[in-house]
């Protein structure tokens, strides 16, 4: 089993050896990255070019993060020996074909596009680059996320350890064989969408019953987050957690017969192998 690591504690810690970061596509994904890494103080803002498609959304970055922000990939990724690509997957061909004689041969290349593979980056190069695949999660904003990374052939360990501590500035990572990556995109990737389904439904029954919408919600994300420390936490399995809580004849097994009528665990399987096999079908669209 890959080793998970802790967010790295706020503050100061030592800047990444990096000279000039572009930050390719900064979208919802990639405006958390970019707030994270700027927020952990891993590398000060005028190291830092990002893109978008819209000049007015880069004027919007421009403000908020004092980065430089344009519209021009050639110009974001010369002389940088760090690009982090946070484009749609689609996207990715086109960027890679239009900066490749731009790009510096010895830039190390972290993506974090659903489906496309480290060996497409690798073949539309056309040189040994240096790429890991990177499958965060949108709480990286907060530090809270959940990173899953894989290095491509030409990787090296250090590459490797780069990623890691980049992404652990924003939450918890592991490394992962790269054939993972398509269920986990269905899992941790896809993940917080459907909490907040549940965060709020939960809520709603709150208020069902007559608690204000507010509170209601209030009780239920945290319901959720401290549920879900006490299994990191104690390494314990989720059914003797839950059988913690549901005393014999009391409440919760009520509530949990509901659960199961309604096909809770069923329907989260599905939910889960769904979107993964979604991202495996744009594999075989984008990766070819
Ligand atoms: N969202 C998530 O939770 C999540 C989690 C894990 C991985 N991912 C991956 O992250 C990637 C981005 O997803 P997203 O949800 O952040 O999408 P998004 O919000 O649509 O972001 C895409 C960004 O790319 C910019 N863009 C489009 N064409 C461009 C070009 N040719 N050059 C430079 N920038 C360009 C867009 O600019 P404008 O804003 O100006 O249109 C936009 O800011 C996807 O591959 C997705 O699989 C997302």
């Amino acid at each position: 089993m890959a080793t998970p690591r802790k967010p790295a504690p706020a503050g100061n810690e030592g800047q990444l050896r990096v000279k000039k970061l572009a930050l390719i596509g900064a979208g919802k994904l990639g405006e958390g990255l970019l707030s994270g890494l700027l927020g952990s103080q891993l590398i000060p803002p005028n190291r830092v070019e990002v893109t978008v498609a819209h000049a007015d959304r880069a004027d919007y970055l421009a403000e908020k993060y004092s980065v430089k922000a344009h519209t021009s990939n050639a110009r974001a990724v010369a002389g940088a020996d760090l690009v982090i690509i946070a484009l749609k997957p689609q996207q990715v061909k086109g960027f890679l074909g239009e900066v490749r004689n731009k790009l510096r041969r010895d830039a190390l290349l972290i993506s974090a596009a659903a489906s496309v593979s480290t060996s497409l980056i690798e073949r539309q190069l056309g040189h040994a680059a240096r790429v890991i695949r990177a499958m965060p999660n949108t709480p990286c904003l907060i530090r809270q996320g959940m990173t899953s990374l894989s290095a491509g052939r030409h990787a090296t360990p250090q590459d490797v350890e780069l990623a890691r501590e980049i992404f652990t500035s924003m939450g918890r990572t592991v490394v992962v064989d790269e054939k993972h990556m398509d269920a986990i995109t269905g899992l941790s990737a896809s993940g917080p969408a459907y909490v907040y389904l549940i965060i709020e439904s939960l809520a709603e029954g709150g208020v069902k019953m007559g608690l204000p919408r507010e509170l209601s919600t209030e009780l239920s994300a945290q319901t959720l987050l401290g549920a879900s420390a006490l299994v990191l936490e104690t390494g314990e399995h989720p059914a003797k957690l839950k059988d913690v809580v549901t005393t014999p004849a009391g409440c919760t097994i009520d509530g949990l017969l509901e659960l199961e009528e309604g096909g809770l665990r069923v329907t989260l399987i599905k939910a889960v192998v769904r979107a993964a096999e979604r991202a495996k079908q744009l594999v075989e669209d984008h990766n070819t």
